[in-house]
């Protein structure tokens, strides 16, 4: 199974003002790296050698200067232009010729993890059809998907609910099948707007075909001052596995 790998990396990055004024959020440090360097290390530390970035008009010409063709990470880049921010399930949907049906490991370009992908990517490959999530517990959930769970199944996600009915958040690593696309066809827009990738994990999760794990190390999103101060001395403490 040759599975593609792509890195979400458009929105407004609005909430890192004026941080974000003239740059892309993905492009911040974290560490001793450009935020983004973290997400393909992830990739091509699992062996995805074929990665998609996509981006909005304003920073593409620095992310390719920053990443170039991909022969310094041991990959091969493609880029796609989100022209303006309809979500992350809006982004995603650009991936589809990239894709070519072959299935594919999507993480957004925000989010730092301590885990290696390998044991995770491994088991996506073992199920060969449908998606699978990471999970992991934390103490602010309303900010995150919301996964409710039985056992190893997910029963629900909830976006950014005002009564979490777990501290279950749900992370920016997902592994599909080329049908996610079909899913993103039948999405309609959110109340902010967005096509919600917590709407495309929704409609796995009727066809009985989501498949989830815990995340073992730590992870954290980077889009706020809190989180992207948090996530450096993360870094710094305990540097993440590829
Ligand atoms: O970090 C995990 C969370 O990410 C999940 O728990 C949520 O279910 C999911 O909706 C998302 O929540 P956020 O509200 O934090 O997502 P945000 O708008 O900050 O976007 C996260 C990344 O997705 C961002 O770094 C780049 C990419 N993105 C986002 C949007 C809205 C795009 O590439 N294009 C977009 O239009």
């Amino acid at each position: 199974m040759n599975i593609k790998g792509i890195v979400l990396a458009g929105g407004t990055g609005s909430r890192l003002m004026p941080l974000t004024k003239v740059t892309n959020k993905h492009l911040l440090p974290v560490g001793r790296m450009p935020m983004i360097y973290h997400p393909i290390g992830k990739l091509t530390g699992a062996g995805i050698e074929e990665i998609l970035v996509v981006t909005g008009t304003d920073h593409m010409g620095d992310m390719v200067n920053l990443l170039g063709s991909g022969k310094d990470f041991k990959c091969r880049f493609t880029y796609k232009v989100q022209d303006e921010a309809g979500g992350i399930a809006q982004a995603l949907s650009l991936a589809e010729n990239f894709c070519r049906g072959d299935p594919m490991a999507v993480i957004l370009g925000d989010n730092i993890f301590e885990d290696s992908l390998k044991p995770y990517a491994a088991a996506f490959r073992a199920q060969k059809v449908g998606a699978r999530i990471l999970g992991k517990e934390v103490d602010d959930p309303e900010r995150f998907g919301v996964a409710e769970v039985a056992g190893d199944r997910v029963l629900s996600i909830e976006e950014k609910p005002r009564k979490p009915k777990s501290r279950i958040a749900v992370t920016g690593i997902y592994f599909y099948d080329a049908r996610v696309f079909e899913i993103i066809r039948t999405c309609q827009p959110s109340g902010r707007g967005e096509l919600e990738i917590t709407d495309v994990n929704n409609a796995y999760i009727r066809l009985r075909e989501m498949k989830f794990d815990m995340m073992q190390g730590w992870w954290s999103d980077a889009g706020t001052f809190a989180s992207l101060a948090h996530v450096n001395r993360l870094v710094a403490d305990r540097p993440p596995k590829n």
